[in-house]
Protein backbone atom coordinates (compact mmCIF):
# COMPACT_ATOMS: atom_id res chain seq x y z
CA UNK A 1 0.00 0.00 0.00
CA UNK A 2 1.51 3.59 -0.95
CA UNK A 3 1.62 6.02 2.40
CA UNK A 4 -0.69 8.45 2.14
CA UNK A 5 -1.32 11.57 4.87
CA UNK A 6 -4.83 10.12 6.44
CA UNK A 7 -3.09 7.09 7.37
CA UNK A 8 -0.36 8.65 8.53
CA UNK A 9 -2.19 10.94 10.69
CA UNK A 10 -3.51 7.72 11.85
CA UNK A 11 -0.58 5.87 13.26
CA UNK A 12 1.33 9.34 13.81
CA UNK A 13 -1.54 10.39 16.47
CA UNK A 14 -0.20 10.52 20.24
CA UNK A 15 -1.83 11.74 23.37
CA UNK A 16 -0.58 15.32 24.27
CA UNK A 17 -0.47 16.73 27.53
CA UNK A 18 1.10 20.46 27.20
CA UNK A 19 -1.10 23.12 25.74
CA UNK A 20 -0.89 26.22 24.86
CA UNK A 21 -2.40 28.52 27.27
CA UNK A 22 -5.08 29.75 24.27
CA UNK A 23 -9.12 28.96 24.46
CA UNK A 24 -9.97 26.59 21.21
CA UNK A 25 -10.91 28.51 17.98
CA UNK A 26 -15.24 28.28 17.58
CA UNK A 27 -14.89 26.78 14.29
CA UNK A 28 -12.16 24.57 15.56
CA UNK A 29 -14.30 23.17 18.16
CA UNK A 30 -17.72 23.07 16.11
CA UNK A 31 -15.34 20.52 13.62
CA UNK A 32 -14.31 18.30 16.35
CA UNK A 33 -17.62 18.08 18.00
CA UNK A 34 -19.39 17.75 14.61
CA UNK A 35 -16.84 14.43 14.17
CA UNK A 36 -18.02 13.10 17.06
CA UNK A 37 -21.57 13.43 16.29
CA UNK A 38 -21.02 11.23 13.06
CA UNK A 39 -19.28 8.48 14.70
CA UNK A 40 -20.92 5.46 14.34
CA UNK A 41 -22.43 3.49 17.13
CA UNK A 42 -24.06 -0.10 17.76
CA UNK A 43 -27.86 -0.25 15.75
CA UNK A 44 -26.88 3.95 15.49
CA UNK A 45 -28.57 4.23 19.04
CA UNK A 46 -26.17 6.98 19.40
CA UNK A 47 -26.73 6.55 23.64
CA UNK A 48 -24.58 9.68 23.82
CA UNK A 49 -23.82 13.03 25.14
CA UNK A 50 -21.08 15.29 24.76
CA UNK A 51 -20.47 18.31 27.60
CA UNK A 52 -17.81 20.77 26.71
CA UNK A 53 -16.32 21.86 29.66
CA UNK A 54 -14.75 24.97 29.49
CA UNK A 55 -14.96 27.10 32.96
CA UNK A 56 -11.71 27.39 35.06
CA UNK A 57 -13.86 26.22 38.13
CA UNK A 58 -15.60 23.13 35.96
CA UNK A 59 -12.33 22.32 34.65
CA UNK A 60 -10.79 21.78 37.80
CA UNK A 61 -13.66 19.89 39.60
CA UNK A 62 -13.76 17.29 37.14
CA UNK A 63 -10.14 16.98 37.26
CA UNK A 64 -10.76 15.99 40.50
CA UNK A 65 -12.74 13.54 39.73
CA UNK A 66 -9.52 11.40 38.51
CA UNK A 67 -6.41 10.16 39.04
CA UNK A 68 -3.78 11.26 36.07
CA UNK A 69 -6.07 14.36 34.82
CA UNK A 70 -3.62 16.81 34.95
CA UNK A 71 -4.47 17.49 31.25
CA UNK A 72 -8.35 18.89 32.31
CA UNK A 73 -6.38 21.12 34.41
CA UNK A 74 -4.16 22.28 31.97
CA UNK A 75 -6.34 22.47 28.50
CA UNK A 76 -8.95 25.08 27.83
CA UNK A 77 -11.27 22.71 27.10
CA UNK A 78 -12.22 19.32 28.04
CA UNK A 79 -15.42 17.56 26.14
CA UNK A 80 -16.65 14.77 29.16
CA UNK A 81 -18.24 11.63 26.93
CA UNK A 82 -21.86 10.75 28.56
CA UNK A 83 -22.79 7.39 28.13
CA UNK A 84 -26.97 7.80 28.52
CA UNK A 85 -28.42 4.28 29.25
CA UNK A 86 -28.25 1.78 26.72
CA UNK A 87 -25.17 3.11 25.92
CA UNK A 88 -21.99 1.31 25.62
CA UNK A 89 -18.28 2.00 26.24
CA UNK A 90 -17.14 0.78 22.77
CA UNK A 91 -18.83 3.37 21.76
CA UNK A 92 -17.54 6.02 23.87
CA UNK A 93 -14.12 4.93 22.71
CA UNK A 94 -15.03 5.27 18.85
CA UNK A 95 -16.55 8.98 19.67
CA UNK A 96 -12.85 9.59 21.91
CA UNK A 97 -11.03 8.39 18.89
CA UNK A 98 -13.06 10.11 16.09
CA UNK A 99 -12.72 13.79 18.28
CA UNK A 100 -8.80 13.05 18.90
CA UNK A 101 -8.61 12.27 14.79
CA UNK A 102 -10.93 15.82 14.18
CA UNK A 103 -8.80 17.24 16.62
CA UNK A 104 -5.16 16.15 14.91
CA UNK A 105 -6.38 17.27 11.49
CA UNK A 106 -7.56 20.97 12.69
CA UNK A 107 -3.93 21.52 14.63
CA UNK A 108 -5.91 20.90 18.14
CA UNK A 109 -3.77 18.63 20.57
CA UNK A 110 -5.35 15.85 22.67
CA UNK A 111 -5.58 13.59 25.45
CA UNK A 112 -8.18 11.32 26.55
CA UNK A 113 -8.35 10.82 30.06
CA UNK A 114 -10.47 8.44 32.43
CA UNK A 115 -12.88 10.05 35.60
CA UNK A 116 -12.13 6.99 38.17
CA UNK A 117 -14.52 8.27 40.49
CA UNK A 118 -17.12 8.28 37.96
CA UNK A 119 -19.89 8.99 40.51
CA UNK A 120 -17.90 12.08 41.51
CA UNK A 121 -17.83 13.71 37.77
CA UNK A 122 -22.11 13.00 37.52
CA UNK A 123 -22.12 15.48 40.13
CA UNK A 124 -19.85 17.67 39.08
CA UNK A 125 -21.69 17.65 35.68
CA UNK A 126 -25.27 17.82 36.68
CA UNK A 127 -26.41 14.24 34.92
CA UNK A 128 -29.63 12.79 35.70
CA UNK A 129 -30.20 9.23 36.68
CA UNK A 130 -28.88 6.06 34.38
CA UNK A 131 -26.35 8.38 32.77
CA UNK A 132 -22.30 7.96 33.65
CA UNK A 133 -19.18 9.50 32.57
CA UNK A 134 -16.07 8.16 32.97
CA UNK A 135 -14.05 9.01 30.21
CA UNK A 136 -13.21 12.57 28.65
CA UNK A 137 -11.00 14.23 26.10
CA UNK A 138 -8.69 17.05 26.88
CA UNK A 139 -8.54 19.57 23.90
CA UNK A 140 -6.07 22.72 23.46
CA UNK A 141 -3.34 23.78 21.01
CA UNK A 142 0.08 21.70 21.07
CA UNK A 143 2.30 23.81 23.51
CA UNK A 144 5.61 21.92 21.36
CA UNK A 145 4.73 19.40 18.57
CA UNK A 146 4.74 15.63 19.45
CA UNK A 147 7.51 13.67 18.51
CA UNK A 148 6.41 10.51 16.97
CA UNK A 149 8.11 6.88 17.49
CA UNK A 150 9.89 8.89 20.67
CA UNK A 151 6.92 8.59 23.36
CA UNK A 152 5.23 5.42 24.25
CA UNK A 153 6.13 2.46 21.63
CA UNK A 154 3.77 -0.16 20.80
CA UNK A 155 4.53 -4.12 20.82
CA UNK A 156 5.27 -5.50 17.53
CA UNK A 157 2.69 -7.20 15.44
CA UNK A 158 3.88 -10.66 15.86
CA UNK A 159 3.22 -10.01 19.17
CA UNK A 160 -0.31 -9.09 18.67
CA UNK A 161 -1.43 -10.94 15.26
CA UNK A 162 -2.80 -14.16 15.41
CA UNK A 163 -4.00 -16.29 12.87
CA UNK A 164 -7.85 -18.11 12.79
CA UNK A 165 -7.00 -19.43 16.71
CA UNK A 166 -5.35 -17.45 19.47
CA UNK A 167 -1.64 -18.84 19.99
CA UNK A 168 -1.39 -19.69 16.50
C1 LIG B 1 -9.17 4.50 27.84
C2 LIG B 1 -7.99 5.43 28.03
C3 LIG B 1 -7.85 6.12 29.20
C4 LIG B 1 -6.78 7.01 29.39
N1 LIG B 1 -6.70 7.71 30.55
C5 LIG B 1 -5.70 8.62 30.69
C6 LIG B 1 -5.63 9.43 31.87
O1 LIG B 1 -6.45 9.32 32.79
N2 LIG B 1 -4.64 10.35 31.95
C7 LIG B 1 -3.71 10.51 30.95
O2 LIG B 1 -2.84 11.37 31.08
N3 LIG B 1 -3.73 9.74 29.83
C8 LIG B 1 -4.71 8.82 29.68
N4 LIG B 1 -4.78 8.06 28.54
C9 LIG B 1 -3.76 8.23 27.48
C10 LIG B 1 -2.78 7.03 27.46
O3 LIG B 1 -1.94 7.10 28.58
C11 LIG B 1 -1.99 7.08 26.13
O4 LIG B 1 -2.87 6.93 25.05
C12 LIG B 1 -0.95 5.96 26.08
O5 LIG B 1 0.01 6.15 27.09
C13 LIG B 1 -0.25 5.92 24.74
O6 LIG B 1 0.34 7.18 24.50
P1 LIG B 1 0.49 7.74 23.03
O7 LIG B 1 -0.83 7.57 22.38
O8 LIG B 1 0.88 9.18 23.19
O9 LIG B 1 1.54 6.91 22.35
C14 LIG B 1 -5.81 7.17 28.36
C15 LIG B 1 -5.97 6.45 27.15
C16 LIG B 1 -7.05 5.61 26.98
C17 LIG B 1 -7.19 4.86 25.66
Amino acid sequence: MESNDRYRGIVALRALRAYRDEPLDDADLTAIIEAARWTGSSKNAQNWAFVVVDEEEQRRRLADCGTYTSPVRDAPVTIALVEEPGGYEFDTGRVAQNIMLAADSVGVASCPVTLHREDEAAVVLGLPDGARCRFAVALGYPAHEAAPGIRGGRKPLSELTHSNRYGE
